[in-house]
């Protein structure tokens, strides 16, 4: 099978300052992927990495069997057309901390929006499909509110929905829930584990080990650049083989 995410000693720099340094893992169609880690240890950097936002400097990241950003000819890499790149981008969806959805605009209209712009989808389609990704997450009465009008929580999983409006393969979520008020993490999570039950291939940078060790098929731990440990997220949260992993570990539980 061939995997739907596959990191190959992907490293990438900023300046002089290494930020990745040879991160390697895989994730299969329908698994959820999640990885913990400290500050500055580049997980945000390596999931911008998956979707091209980010050029590696070496190594190499497959999305679906395709080289991210490039074409392979004879062994060499050339780097694709903008428009090819965006193309490639359109098929991953992206759930930032901060929801970005557009303040003028309804939750509706919100997720409707790159399925008619982008994917050319009749309007009345795309409303029919926005308002059951609207009921998916549980907002099917908040379709006319505006992001003010919205809760958190209730943006967010608007955020989600707009992202699989798009029909993704994938899905990558970026400390989805470090912005809420603790309770509204749990209706998001609830979101995010029906997406997941559904067979959704994700992966979800998370500081939440409930839903790690609930949902994940596989947990990753980062520090500095590096895959520092991986496992079943029960075995690498009650039983972590490094130093680091313990220290991080012990800080968050
Ligand atoms: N565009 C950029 N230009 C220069 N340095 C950057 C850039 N983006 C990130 N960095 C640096 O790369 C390192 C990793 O950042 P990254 O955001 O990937 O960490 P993170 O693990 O997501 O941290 P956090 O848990 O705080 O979100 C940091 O030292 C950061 O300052
Ligand atoms: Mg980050």
């Amino acid at each position: 099978m061939t995997p739907m995410v596959k990191a190959d000693r992907v490293c990438k720099n900023f300046g002089a300052l290494k930020v990745l340094k040879g991160v390697s893992l895989e994730i299969e169609p329908g698994q959820v992927l999640c990885i913990v880690g400290p500050s500055g240890s580049g997980k945000s950097t390596f999931l911008r990495c998956i979707n091209h936002l980010e050029q590696v400097n070496a190594g190499r990241l497959y999305v679906d069997g395709e080289i991210m950003g490039y074409s392979e000819r004879h062994g060499k890499l050339h780097e694709l057309h903008p428009r090819a790149a965006a193309k490639q981008r359109r098929d991953i969806g992206m759930v930032f901390q901060h929801f970005n959805l557009f303040p003028h605009r309804t939750a509706l209209a919100n997720v409707i929006e790159a399925p008619i712009q982008v994917k050319r989808l009749s309007r009345k389609k795309a409303v029919e499909r926005g308002r059951t990704l609207l009921e998916q997450v549980g907002l099917s009465e908040k379709a006319d509110a505006y992001p003010a009008q919205l809760s958190g929580g209730q943006q967010q999983r608007v955020a989600i929905a707009r992202a699989l409006a798009m029909d993704p393969k994938l899905m990558l979520f970026d400390e989805p829930t470090s912005a809420l008020d603790p309770e509204l993490v749990g209706e998001v999570l609830a979101a995010m584990k029906d997406l997941a039950a559904g067979g959704m291939t994700m992966v979800v940078v998370t500081h939440e080990m409930g839903f790690a060790r609930e949902v994940a098929d596989h947990l990753v731990f980062m520090d500095a650049g590096v895959v520092v440990e991986s496992g079943k997220p029960d075995e690498l949260l009650t039983n972590p083989q490094h130093e680091r992993t313990k220290a991080f570990l012990s800080k968050l539980l």
